[in-house]
């Protein structure tokens, strides 16, 4: 151990005594790489390169410049996403263990560019109210793949959805589907094709807004989580997350259409179910 402890100590007298350039060089080509990182992750270019195409999975390389982008963003953040260590953990947990997955996340945050790195070799797509909102974030992230949604429903009423929900047959559980479904009030038929036509592996509930009445509320939300998650074709469960389940809105539909035997954590603010594909077209809800 010491003899190439002393040997390291000659390597480096050596460099330094006899070839004080090369000692010069390596700083120089290292301050300059940090540089041409720097600015790479920085350009405006950087969207196209990380997305590899469409929705192309993203190479190792791609993937890892991503990552870095998003530590470069948090280590200077001033603003940190809304859940906690311990609700993220949840999520980050699932796709840990699933590898690239379909992420699809209600609501565009400062929890975003998060929610991208940890699944970077896969596909996560928000879904957002706000244009304006949209274009705030992405200003300071221009990787994210954004939807604009307009919802159809208000906080206000949401009691009511419910009873809409009972008597309209295009929203009960044999019928389901989003796609087109203008008569169901809680269904999304605004998304994009994209969203129909791809099977989630995981759905992040954790927007629109729903504190105040004219907001619109997240029946709307969890009604096509819980329909997207049944229609699932692939093996395997949907994981369906829940944010804010402190309020009675998120509590009671969650509860409805997502199923209190099918909810494996509560961790927080925070509901975990696992949806498994409808068995048959007959079965209800829960
Ligand atoms: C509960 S927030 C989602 C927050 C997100 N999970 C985060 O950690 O930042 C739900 C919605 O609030 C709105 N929102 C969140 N932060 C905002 C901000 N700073 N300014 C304007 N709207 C915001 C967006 O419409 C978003 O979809």
């Amino acid at each position: 151990m010491q003899k190439i402890h002393t040997q390291k100590q000659q390597y480096y007298q050596h460099l330094r005594g006899k070839n004080p350039w090369i000692l010069a060089l390596a700083v120089v080509g290292l301050l300059g790489g940090g540089l041409l990182i720097a600015s790479f992750l920085q350009s405006n270019n950087t969207s196209q390169l990380l997305c590899g195409g469409a929705w192309g999975a993203r190479s190792t390389e791609n993937a890892t410049a991503l990552q870095l982008e998003a530590i470069l963003h948090y280590a200077t953040a001033r603003v940190v996403p809304q859940q906690s260590l311990a609700e993220i953990s949840v999520s980050f947990e699932i796709l840990r263990s699933l590898g690239p997955s379909n992420f699809l996340v209600f609501g565009l945050g400062h929890d975003s560019l998060m929610w991208t790195a940890l699944n970077a070799r896969g596909k996560t797509l928000f879904l957002e109210e706000d244009p304006v909102w949209v274009q705030t974030v992405l200003k300071d992230a221009p990787t994210l793949r954004t939807d604009t949604v307009r919802y159809r429903t208000r906080l206000s009423e949401a009691n009511e959805l419910l009873r809409h929900y009972s008597s309209e047959p295009d929203c009960s559980a044999k019928n389901s589907f989003i796609r087109g479904n203008d008569k169901c009030r809680l269904a999304l038929n605004m998304l994009s094709d994209e969203v129909y036509d791809t099977e989630w592996d995981l759905i992040m509930v954790d927007a629109p807004r729903g504190y105040f009445a004219a907001a619109p509320g997240r029946m709307a939300a969890i009604y096509s989580a819980a329909v997207m998650a049944r229609n699932r074709k692939k093996s395997g469960v949907t994981h369906v997350f829940v944010h804010d389940v402190d309020r009675k809105v998120e509590k009671i539909y969650a509860k409805q259409f997502l199923c209190k035997k099918q909810l494996v954590k509560a961790v927080g603010r925070l509901w975990h179910f696992e949806i498994p594909p409808a068995a048959n077209a007959d079965s209800d809800f829960c």
